[in-house]
């Protein structure tokens, strides 16, 4: 592959549509057109009412769905032009996720946890790589404790370490702080905001109006359409355009 120039972006999506099947056959259209890039280095939120399309933009965008219209290019890489098999190795490494729902496994370890996605891989996930995930989400004294004995927000910081021990170039995050309560949600936060550093982003999406504003730069849904984008957000300016996103005509 060529040598990437350092302002292409990680991911651009172009004219991305996609819908979901409704009653009697008819398709219910939930992104329609959205154009947006994801560049290195940065924290972008988005951010919209409920149903504006979020989830399934970040889905696009990470590969998990293949939009309906439109392109998706990771790296340069339009998605659409691979089989889904190379898509996945495509992307294997490259991308990154963590869920509202942390998706641990409960019989493991947090060690073990962090050093599932290597294993998966069939590749031997060293302990130094490993524990020094665990040690930048600081939870390197809990390391052979299984999930049920940590606290919601030391969970996710499991999360967020299982993910970044395979590198990402890109992390997706939804809803992520949603069932934190305000001080685990700022630590999970403060972690997001320190991996979206040299050539590494994280896209963040979330309801939080706060957690929001300590992106790089938002983007707001309003029925699947871009609404508005907003350069390193203020509370107030988001809180605007989120409640104006979602005002019906
Ligand atoms: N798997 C699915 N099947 C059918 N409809 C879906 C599916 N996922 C989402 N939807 C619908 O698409 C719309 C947008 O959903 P979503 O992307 O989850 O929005 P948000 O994350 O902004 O709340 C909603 O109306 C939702 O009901
Ligand atoms: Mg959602």
């Amino acid at each position: 592959m060529p040598p990437e120039p350092s302002d292409q972006p990680i991911v651009r999506a172009r004219a991305v549509e996609h819908a979901y099947p409704g009653v009697a056959g008819a398709s219910v259209p939930v992104l329609r057109g959205v154009s947006l890039d994801v560049r290195r280095g940065e924290l972008l939120a988005v951010v919209g009412p409920s149903g504006s399309g979020k989830s399934t933009l970040l889905a696009c965008l990470s590969g998990l769905e293949t939009p309906l219209g439109g392109t998706v290019e990771l790296e340069g890489v339009d998605l659409g032009g691979l089989s889904r098999q190379r898509s996945a190795r495509f992307r294997r490494g490259r991308v990154g996720f963590v869920f509202q729902a942390y998706n641990l496994l409960p019989a493991l370890t947090a060690r073990e946890n962090v050093a599932l996605p290597a294993r998966l891989a069939r590749r031997t996930a060293d302990r130094r790589t490993v524990d020094a995930a665990l040690d930048a989400v600081g939870l390197l004294d809990v390391a052979d404790r299984r999930p049920g004995s940590l606290s919601g927000g030391q969970q996710q910081r499991v999360a967020i370490a299982r993910t970044l021990v395979s590198r990402p170039d890109v992390v997706f995050a939804d809803e992520p702080t949603g069932a934190l309560d305000t001080v685990a949600g700022a630590r999970v936060l403060d972690l997001l905001r320190e991996t979206a550093t040299g050539g590494r982003a994280v896209v963040l999406v979330t309801h939080d109006l706060a957690a929001a504003a300590r992106a790089d730069r938002a983007v707001v849904l309003r029925d699947g359409t871009v609404h508005a984008e907003l350069e390193r957000p203020g509370v107030d300016a988001l809180f605007a355009a989120v409640e104006h996103a979602a005002v019906r005509p």
